[in-house]
């Protein structure tokens, strides 16, 4: 099964006073999805956007809210993010127990959004095997998470290409998305190996061509 390819690009790479602008901006560049990475300061040692955040931007976008919660304990504030109008509201596996991280996936199953869960760096697929067949998205980091501009980290194919192995058994039509580093040179080594779903921060933003950018990815 193909899936079709998506360039989501990350709001957090945007300029702060030019907020809306480079939204409408990234929405003639063809955007069909926006990235939108939530901190604590707790879980990554950096602070970003909020539940009114996704919540202003559900009134001036009707493309997909793709939230990523980069949050301690996120079963907390999963009402607020759904209620805000996340399209797609992915948690990080690391961030609470077993049991937790499974409640809280069902809580976000159970107000109507789609469920994504997310492994950092040095995480392997195991740590998340017995929660595939429930997911809509899978975001497999290819960075320390926390930060817009870092290296890309080539080693994390191996274990996109496990995850995506996987994943065609159990749940074929789960997205496969990676975040951290992606640009023209780096998306090629994703997409051989299985994912379908590219966040693209700074190389997105500073793209002279954005509709260029995203239709190279998406091809
Ligand atoms: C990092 C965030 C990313 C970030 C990616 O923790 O999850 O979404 O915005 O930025 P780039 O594309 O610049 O690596
Ligand atoms: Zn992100």
């Amino acid at each position: 099964m193909s899936k079709e390819y998506i360039v989501a690009p990350s709001l957090l790479a945007t300029d702060p006073l030019n907020f809306g602008r480079d939204v409408k901006m990234l929405e003639r560049a063809g955007a069909k999805w926006f990235h939108v990475d939530c901190m604590d300061g707790t879980f990554v040692p950096n602070f970003s956007f909020g539940y009114s955040t996704v919540s202003a931007l559900r009134k001036f976008t009707d493309r997909v809210l793709d939230v990523h919660l980069m949050i301690d304990r996120p079963i907390r504030y999963i009402d607020e993010y759904s209620k805000a109008g996340a399209d797609y509201l992915t948690i990080h596996v690391e961030a609470d127990t077993e049991e937790n991280t499974l409640k809280a996936l069902e809580k976000i199953k159970a107000n109507g959004v789609k469920c994504g869960l997310s492994i950092k760096p040095k995480t392997p697929v195991s740590a998340i095997e017995k929660y595939l067949p429930i997911l809509d998205l899978v975001l497999v980091m290819t960075v320390e998470p926390g930060f817009g501009g870092q290296s890309f980290m080539k080693d994390m194919m191996p274990k996109l290409n496990e995850l995506s192995k996987k994943l065609s058994e159990v749940n074929p039509a789960c997205h496969i998305q990676v975040d951290g580093g992606i640009d023209v040179n780096t998306f090629g080594f994703c997409k051989e190996n299985g994912a379908n779903v590219f966040v693209a921060g700074s190389a997105c933003l500073k793209a002279e061509d954005k509709k260029a950018f995203i239709q190279t990815i998406e091809q």
